[in-house]
């Protein structure tokens, strides 16, 4: 299809009008020239195609589907291949449905414990989000369906979240916030970005020049469309000129006349309406071109690939005295009224209507295992009943192990609003308190998006974190929990003891319209570990019922340039006596550094599968990227010379092998020194200190002991070498003429400063 040539027989009004859905999940026809309508839906762990009575948030029902686990679930699963073949399920449901493109996956990073939509969002570290997303985007795009990676960007909270500012420093966004998008939109290319509902430093991300079209086209390469969020736009005619191609859903034909007036009276260029209808038109006619409406949707395949996949995020937190995994010939207690209805997704636009969920009671039950079931809590009544903890009591108490199904119910955490505090709720401890002064071997699974606090974490024997498995959730837990899968998931985020430790704490929500992400760089791990403190779990975290050990890494060279590559290989070895997979996990931290940067930074991680007592090796290529840090001088990525260290193991904190390499920086920062800078930055820099010597020299003589003690040998001992050196490198270069003594001019050190901003 030649799309500019189909652009160019458009009105003005066709166009216009093209820019704006059609209805809540269309992008508009035009009958005249056999434009086709083409549908977009929610997404992202799942198809939320709804045909009547459309609504974004989930209120209507949609067509019956599969729902995977959710982001927060996917992340912890340290898999890339396993999301692309969830990618790959996703995008044969939208052939079958239609449905050209799938509004996700949810890259924002979890700043907060409370951001209601932690669930569907990957993790607190930029490196893990982006490489999840960019697998599942190649998994949805093998299969000519189109993806919109979201919500671009700076939406880590829900609080006003169609109004609220997120106010970051440069440096911020290029190191946390952006990466995901930009890893995704490299390697992977989505068909769609949308953009976010908030401000950016004031303005708006559907209206926002700098962030649309310079960072994500010109620097990223972006060939899509952009989408707004749903009701995203605020000055659609801004909006076009900034790179907004599509409004969604649309506003009753408003913005769309506002576009042609703007174009009429000459405050719009008409060409920058043709180039948005282009992109739309592009990625329109790449799906109806590649349709294959025949493509089978194979739902109890996909519910057997969602069991498998959730089994495989699941995070094993603790166990205590090996009470994991279950023996099948024991009498357990299922207590909680997640084992029968477990929460297994979030509230909101990503909301599924499942063909079939199975709990853990039914899956249990269904293999004949002997599992007694107590209610322990109601989630409708938020609490839980002396009669419903006297049943639990006694089921636990008539167990071998008593496993306590817990978490947040939907109301705790959604779209739309941001939870207030990190607890469960407290029915649900007390039920746990309750259980495990019963029976020791207690054993709590936990449904949730986010981190909780565990006030009962020193009295129960085991944890299994299964944040948001999907639909199959109980079949995977069943399986997890009576050991036929070895849990393999690792924390894709810190658990911090309690809310209050976390680094955005004081400032999170922020105050009116704005919120100044003042942490700054320092999100979850980088945080913590900058501060040694303690944490509850730390990111990366995951136990098995097998051990791993680490060994051997070992760097391809002691030295690299910046603009070359290191290769890293770490050997890891199943040392126990069940087949597991380990996640190994690569940081590299700057070990000295001007620029303030985490002590850590994950790099590269693999995750492998190893019978009883095999060793692989696995290797990582690291690269300028996973050594530098955005410089905000020069607006680009900067390797600082100096040395490196690499870091492998199984956590964030359990590291045993480091090692060291050296990077040389091959650019050379600009010289932009005036009168007013310091004698120690001129010494550290080796061509700018050898220009400007002779004042160096002068100078010590003049502050020196010789000169200004008059030579006594009581002023010389008050006076040391050290000291001048000391009182010296926080003196301005203008010290240097301004005590008024030696000769040096005024304009003699300003030609040598000209000369040493000159030097390359
Ligand atoms: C959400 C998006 C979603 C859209 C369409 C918005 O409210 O923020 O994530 O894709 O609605 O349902």
């Amino acid at each position: 299809m030649d799309i500019k040539a189909l652009v160019s027989q458009m009105t003005l009004e066709e166009k216009a009008g093209l820019c704006s859905g059609d209805d809540f999940w269309h992008t508009k026809a035009v009958e005249r020239l056999g434009i086709p309508r083409s549908m977009v839906s929610d997404g992202p762990h799942g198809l939320r195609k709804q045909d009547e009575e459309a609504d974004h948030l989930g209120i209507n029902d949609s067509i019956k589907a599969v729902c995977f686990p959710a982001a927060s679930a996917t992340a912890a699963s340290f898999d890339p291949d396993m999301i692309r073949g969830m990618g790959e399920a996703l995008g044969d449901s939208c052939q079958h449905e239609k449905v050209s493109v799938i509004l996700g996956p949810a890259v924002n990073i979890k700043r907060s414990p409370l951001c209601g939509r932690n669930f569907e969002y990957f993790s607190e570290d930029p490196y893990l989000s982006g490489a999840m997303a960019t697998a599942l985007i190649q998994g949805v795009q093998s299969r000519n369906i189109g993806t919109s990676i979201k919500h671009f960007a700076l939406n880590s909270q829900e609080h006003r979240r169609m109004s609220s500012s997120s106010d970051c420093d440069e440096r911020t966004m290029r190191e946390i916030y952006f990466p995901a998008f930009e890893q995704a939109v490299r390697e992977a290319q989505p068909w769609t970005v949308m953009c976010s509902y908030n401000r950016i430093n004031g303005v708006y991300a559907s209206e926002n020049p700098w962030l649309l079209t310079e960072v994500l086209r010109k620097e990223w390469g972006f060939e899509g469309y952009v989408v707004s969020d749903w009701g995203a736009v605020s000055d659609r005619v801004a909006g076009v000129a900034a790179g907004l191609d599509l409004e969604m859903p649309a506003s009753g034909g408003m913005n769309d006349a506002l576009i042609v007036e703007a174009v009429r009276s000459g405050k719009l260029d008409e060409k920058l309406v043709d180039q948005a209808c282009e992109r739309i038109l592009n990625i329109v006619y790449r799906y109806t071109e590649n349709a294959k409406p025949d493509t089978p949707w194979d739902k109890e395949a996909q519910h057997r690939q969602a069991a498998e996949i959730a089994a495989d995020c699941m995070v094993l937190l603790k166990n205590d005295g090996a009470v994991l995994p279950l023996s099948k010939e024991d009498g357990i207690a299922f207590i909680g009224e997640f084992a029968e209805k477990p929460r297994f997704q979030g509230g909101g636009s990503s909301h599924i209507n499942c063909f079939r969920t199975t709990g853990a009671l039914e899956a249990a039950k269904a293999q004949g295992l002997k599992v007694t079931y107590a209610q322990g809590y109601s989630v409708a009544a938020d609490d839980a009943t002396d009669e419903m903890i006297a049943e639990a009591v006694a089921a636990a108490k008539q167990a071998k192990v008593a496993v306590v199904f817990a978490g947040l119910p939907d109301a705790y955490e959604s779209e739309g609003y941001d939870r207030t505090h990190m607890r469960m709720p407290e029915c649900q401890n007390r039920v746990i308190e309750a259980v495990a002064a019963a029976n020791p071997r207690t054993v709590v699974v936990l449904h949730n998006g986010s981190p909780v606090e565990m006030p009962w974490i020193g009295r129960v024997q085991a944890v299994l974190e299964a944040y948001l498995g999907g639909q199959a959730v109980g079949e995977a837990e069943v399986k997890v929990l009576f050991g036929d899968v070895n849990p393999s998931g690792h924390l894709p985020e810190s658990f911090p003891n309690k809310l209050e430790d976390n680094p955005s704490y004081l400032y999170y929500g922020g105050e009116g319209n704005v919120t100044e992400y003042r942490e700054g760089i320092f999100v979850g791990y980088r945080y913590y570990d900058k501060k040694k403190m303690d944490v509850l779990f730390p990111f990366g975290h995951g136990l098995s019922y097998t051990t791993f050990e680490y060994s051997d890494l070992k760097l391809s060279a002691d030295r690299i340039a910046d603009t070359g590559t290191l290769e890293a290989r770490v050997s890891v070895k199943n040392t126990g006596s069940r087949a597991g997979k380990a996640v190994v996990q690569l940081y590299v931290g700057d070990a000295e550094s001007t620029p303030i940067r985490p002590v850590r930074e994950l790099k590269g991680f693999r995750k492998v599968m190893l019978q009883p007592g095999e060793s692989k090796e696995v290797a990582f290529t690291l690269d300028k990227r996973s050594f530098a840090y955005w410089n905000q001088e020069i607006h680009d990525w900067h390797v600082e010379s100096g040395v490196f260290t690499v870091e492998a193991g199984a956590s964030s904190r359990d590291l045993p092998l480091k090692a060291e390499v050296t990077v040389e920086s091959t650019v050379e920062l600009p010289r932009r020194y005036t009168l007013d800078s310091i004698f120690m930055d001129i010494m550290a820099d080796p061509k700018a200190k050898e220009i400007m010597m002779p004042v160096i020299r002068k100078t010590m003589e003049i502050f020196g002991n010789e000169e200004s003690s008059g030579g006594s040998e009581a002023a010389k001992e008050a006076v040391s070498e050290d000291m001048t050196m000391a009182m010296m490198n926080y003196m301005p270069l203008r010290g240097a003429f301004s005590f008024g003594t030696g000769g040096l001019t005024r304009e003699l050190v300003l030609e040598l400063i000209e000369k040493m901003n000159k030097e390359k």
